[in-house]
């Protein structure tokens, strides 16, 4: 049984559809042992406790240092005996003690085709803002795997969405949750879950 611990900082979509697919078995031989939150108001730990999982927030200003923030992290991810870590909309920076620690047991979802519209800066809206203004015509969701840099591990996988004439950032992403990120996050914890390659 895989066990997984999920960073959240907001509405915890990709959390919920992590949450249906073990629900319904298209992931499998998995469970969610606690959602970790940096942000107490995050609607994800609500979804979390409705599941009947462990939620706890783990806020940098708590703390009077961002070290003090990190070893606490750690510390907190640690308590759990996690297999894997999903990040699933976790803005926060990992701790480079966190992912020596953890090395190719995090994983990340991101909303584009990287290595397009990723990196510094590149979050939320903000990185279909940027495939808009570009006007390409195909992005999408990528999941890989979280070494020191920003968006740079290796790639797990990734599903491209069509961007429609008249989109919004808004409608843009949401179209990329529906379409790609809640399907291909679940895969690859499936297939990390079953020993599959990705
Ligand atoms: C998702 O679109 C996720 O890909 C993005 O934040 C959103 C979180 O939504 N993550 C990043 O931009 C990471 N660079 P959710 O809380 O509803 O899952």
């Amino acid at each position: 049984m895989l066990r997984i611990g999920v960073l959240v900082s907001g509405g915890g979509t990709n959390l919920q559809a992590i949450l249906d697919a073990i629900d319904e078995k298209i992931i499998t031989n998995t469970e969610v042992a606690v959602v970790i939150s940096n942000n107490q108001g995050a609607y994800a730990l609500e979804r979390a406790k409705s599941h009947g999982i462990a939620a706890e927030c783990v806020s940098p200003k708590s703390f009077a240092s961002r070290e003090a923030f990190n070893e606490a992290l750690i510390s907190r991810v640690d308590a759990y005996g996690l297999d894997l870590i999903v990040l699933a909309g976790f803005l926060v920076k990992i701790p480079e003690a966190m992912i020596a620690k953890y090395r190719n047991k995090i994983i990340n979802i991101h909303p584009s085709l990287i290595p397009s519209f990723c990196g510094v800066g590149y979050y939320g809206l903000k990185v279909h803002e940027a495939a808009l203004a570009r006007g390409v015509k195909l992005t999408g969701a990528t999941v890989h795997y979280v070494d020191e840099g920003m968006d740079s591990g290796p790639i797990i996988l990734q599903k491209a969405v069509e961007v429609k004439e008249g989109d919004t950032p808004q409608t843009l992403q949401r179209r990329v949750m529906e379409e790609a990120e809640w399907k291909i996050l679940p895969q690859a914890i499936q297939m990390i879950a079953n020993g599959g390659e990705a």
